[in-house]
């Protein structure tokens, strides 16, 4: 349908922002992963995202702005969510929070829910693109519904090539996370997806996490079979077998690709996503065995990603 442009520097980033203006979708770089940005205030542009994903209609976008101010002005931010907004944005969390009435966000984007998920991505391009293009920005993860989120370019083209405008090109993401989606309401801080800042460092802003009051939100962690590989993985593998392509996570020998060598959370976070297309890649239908990964820190969104990976479908 499209012929996906490659786009890269100035002239690259103003011709996404143009293509933004107009209503079609770019892909961007974030600290976290690539998202498939349209214009939020268009029902045309945004029903464009859900189109070329296959995603379902009624899992609802987050979308980015460029500063506290700008999110405020869209979502009603009770205090915990004020002191979790001025800690970690921009960066790699999303607050869920009532929207306003006036914030004049299509209504695809929130799926008809009274809520909406607000991000201030921290990437340079992510920052610039909004700022050129003036707009909030609906952006879910760049790949088709159901798959490994993108952490390059390549990996887009992969997934969305002929089905997008264009993607931006800023190389690696650096976090290779999602981001850690909480909602905030009076009755406190809730987790909604674990993500690329710990639960840890929220606690220490937000206090004990609450239990999340609404059961009627798709949450993410509700669609089963998510980040899927072609290939079966067996998790929490001390050894792997003669015939399974191994993934390693510190010292050890004898993997054919190690996550982090030295052990290093952020390392293995970081590289999550592309290793596990490229063992997707290289196993070539044979299972996959992953080397225990520690649950603290990072280490707990990068179990949630690898169970939801390794779910039958
Ligand atoms: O790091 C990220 O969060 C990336 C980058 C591009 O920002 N985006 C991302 O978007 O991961 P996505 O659509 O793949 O995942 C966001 C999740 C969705 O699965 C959706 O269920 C949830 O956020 N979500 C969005 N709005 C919500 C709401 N109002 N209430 C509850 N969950 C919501
Ligand atoms: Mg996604």
């Amino acid at each position: 349908m499209w012929q996906t442009e490659r786009l890269g520097g100035a002239k690259g980033l103003s011709r996404a922002a143009g293509l933004l203006r107009a209503g079609q979708t770019v892909a961007f770089p974030t600290e976290t992963v690539y998202g498939l940005g349209a214009d939020a205030t268009s029902r045309e542009a945004v029903a464009q995202i859900y189109e070329a994903k296959g995603r379902p209609s009624f899992n609802p976008l987050i979308v980015h702005v460029a500063s506290v101010g700008a999110a405020a002005r869209l979502i009603e931010l009770p205090d915990t969510g004020l002191r979790l907004a001025e800690a970690f944005w921009p960066g790699a969390l999303t607050l869920v929070a009532p929207m306003r009435p006036d914030a004049g966000i299509a209504d695809l984007v929130t799926a008809g829910l009274p809520t909406l998920a607000v991000r201030v991505p921290g990437h340079p391009l992510a920052q610039s693109l909004i700022e050129e293009t003036g707009l909030p920005l609906a952006a879910p993860s760049a790949n088709p519904s159901g798959r490994i989120s993108p952490t390059t370019a390549d990996h887009v083209l992969d997934g969305l090539s002929g089905q997008i405008a264009a993607v931006l090109d800023g190389g690696a993401c650096p976090v290779g996370l999602e981001s850690t989606i909480i909602r905030v309401s009076d009755a406190g801080a809730a987790l909604l997806r674990p993500g690329g800042i710990p639960e840890e460092a929220i606690t220490e802003v937000a206090g004990t996490l609450v239990q999340d009051s609404d059961g009627t939100i798709i949450a993410p962690g509700q669609l089963e079979s998510h980040y899927a590989p072609r290939s079966q993985l067996r998790l929490n593998a001390h050894k792997s077998l003669l015939e399974e392509f191994s993934l390693g996570f510190g010292p050890g020998v004898g993997h054919h690709l190690n996550l982090s060598p030295t052990g290093n959370l952020e390392e293995a976070a970081a590289n999550l996503f592309a290793y596990l297309r490229e063992a997707d890649a290289r196993a070539a239908g044979r299972p996959i065995a992953v080397a225990p990964i520690p649950e603290k820190g990072l280490g707990v969104a990068i179990n949630d990603r690898l169970r939801r990976a390794a779910a039958p479908r």
